[in-house]
C-alpha cells in the first residue's frame, strides 16, 4: 500500500536554522540551499517573513530569495504569519509561501500571539492577495500529535483546523508533530481522522524526532498514503516556542529509509552528504542524521 513516489519538502534552511545559537550570514544561508537543490530537492523553505526581533536567525530572508539562482526545478517556500510578511515577501521575488497555525490555542499564543481562530483570520486576509499575485499557499498545523502546553490533541480538532485552511486556498497541508511526541497507531489514527475532512493527497507528514519515533511514524502514514514528508538535513530544527522540541526527522534518514522501500524521490544522497557536512561546520553543530554519521568518509 505505499505510495511509488514521495515529494521530499526540505525544511532545514527555515526550520533547521530559525532555532540555532549561531547565525548563518544571508550568503551562507544561499550556499546551503544551493547545495540542496544540487542534491535533486525539489521543494526547499528558504527562510520565513516573520519578526527579526524574535527570529533574528531568519532576518534578512528577503536577501536569501533576491540572492537564489533562478531553477525552474526548484520551488523556494516562505514562511509568512500576515500580510506584513505576505508583502514583504512578494517584495523579495516569492512565488511559493506556507502560512501557520496549530491545533492549540496556547502553542499558537506563544508562538504568534494570537488565537487559532484569529491566526486564521490573519491567514484569511492575506490569501486575497497572495491569489492576485498567482503564489502558492501550502499550510502548516503544529501540534497535530500533542502539544506542549495542552498535551494531548483530539484529532478531531487538528482536522477542523485542516478543513479551515483548506477552504481558504492552501494545496497541501503539512501535518506537524512539533514536538515530537507521537507513537505509529497515533500518526496513523491522525491522518485516517484529517483524511476524512480533506483528500488525502493533499496531506504532508512534518515530523519532529524528539522522542525517537520519527522514521516509525513516517512508515505508519506512508503506509495510509501520504506521499509527501517534510525533513531537515542533519535533523536541525526546533520551534523556539515549543519547550523541549529537537530537531525535524533528518533528510538522509527518510531518503535511505525510502531508498530501501524502493519508493523514488528524485534525491541523491552523497549530495546531501555535501550540504550536511557545510551546514553543520558553519553552524558548528553536531550532526544528527544516523545515516550520515554512517556514511561521513573516515
Ligand atoms: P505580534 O507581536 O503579534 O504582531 O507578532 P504585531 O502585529 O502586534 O506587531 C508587532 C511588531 O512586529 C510590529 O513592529 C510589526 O510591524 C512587526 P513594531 O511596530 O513593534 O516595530 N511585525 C513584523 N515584522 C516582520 N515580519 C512580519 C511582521 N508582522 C508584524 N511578518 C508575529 C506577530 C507573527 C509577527 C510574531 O509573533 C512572530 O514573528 N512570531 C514568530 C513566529 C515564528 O516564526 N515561529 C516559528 C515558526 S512556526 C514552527 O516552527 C512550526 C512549524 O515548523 C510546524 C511544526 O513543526 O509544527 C511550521
Ligand atoms: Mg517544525
Amino acid at each position: 500500500n505505499l505510495p511509488e513516489k514521495v515529494t521530499l519538502v526540505e525544511v532545514g534552511p527555515r526550520d533547521g536554522l530559525q532555532n540555532q545559537p549561531h547565525t548563518l550570514t544571508p550568503a551562507e544561508r544561499i550556499a546551503f540551499i544551493e547545495l540542496l537543490s544540487n542534491a535533486g530537492l525539489s521543494q526547499i523553505e528558504a527562510g520565513s517573513f516573520v519578526s527579526p526581533s524574535r527570529i533574528p536567525q531568519l532576518a534578512d530572508t528577503d536577501q536569501v530569495f533576491k540572492g537564489l539562482a533562478a531553477n525552474t526545478a526548484v520551488r523556494y517556500f516562505a514562511l509568512v504569519p500576515n500580510v506584513k510578511g505576505l508583502e514583504d515577501a512578494i517584495d523579495a521575488g516569492v512565488k511559493d509561501i506556507a502560512v501557520f497555525t496549530a491545533a492549540s490555542d496556547q502553542f499558537t499564543q506563544k508562538n504568534i500571539n494570537c488565537s487559532v481562530e484569529e491566526s486564521l483570520e490573519r491567514i484569511a486576509a492575506l490569501m486575497p492577495i497572495a491569489e492576485q499575485h498567482n503564489l502558492r499557499v501550502r499550510g502548516y498545523v503544529s501540534c497535530t500529535l500533542g502539544c506542549p502546553y495542552e498535551g494531548q490533541i483530539d484529532p478531531e480538532r487538528v482536522a477542523a483546523v485542516s478543513k479551515s485552511l483548506m477552504d481558504l486556498g492552501c494545496y497541501e497541508l503539512s501535518l506537524g508533530d512539533t514536538i515530537g511526541v507521537g507513537t505509529p497507531e497515533n500518526a496513523r489514527q491522525l491522518i485516517r481522522t484529517v483524511s476524512k475532512q480533506v483528500p488525502l493527497s493533499a496531506l504532508a507528514a512534518h515530523f519532529h524526532d524528539t522522542y525517537g519515533q520519527a522514521l516509525a511514524n513516517l512508515y505508519a502514514v506512508l503506509q495510509e498514503g501520504v506521499a509527501v514528508i517534510d525533513s531537515a538535513i542533519a535533523g536541525l530544527g526546533g520551534c523556539p516556542y515549543a519547550r523541549g522540541a529537537s530537531g525535524n526527522v533528518a533528510t538522509e534518514d527518510v531518503l535511505y529509509m525510502l531508498n530501501g522501500l524502493g519508493i523514488e524521490t528524485g534525491v541523491d544522497i552523497n549530495a546531501l552528504l555535501r550540504a550536511n557536512h557545510y551546514v553543520c561546520s558553519h553552524l558548528g553543530q553536531p550532526n544528527h542524521s544516523k545515516v550520515a554519521a554512517a556514511l561521513q568518509p573516515i
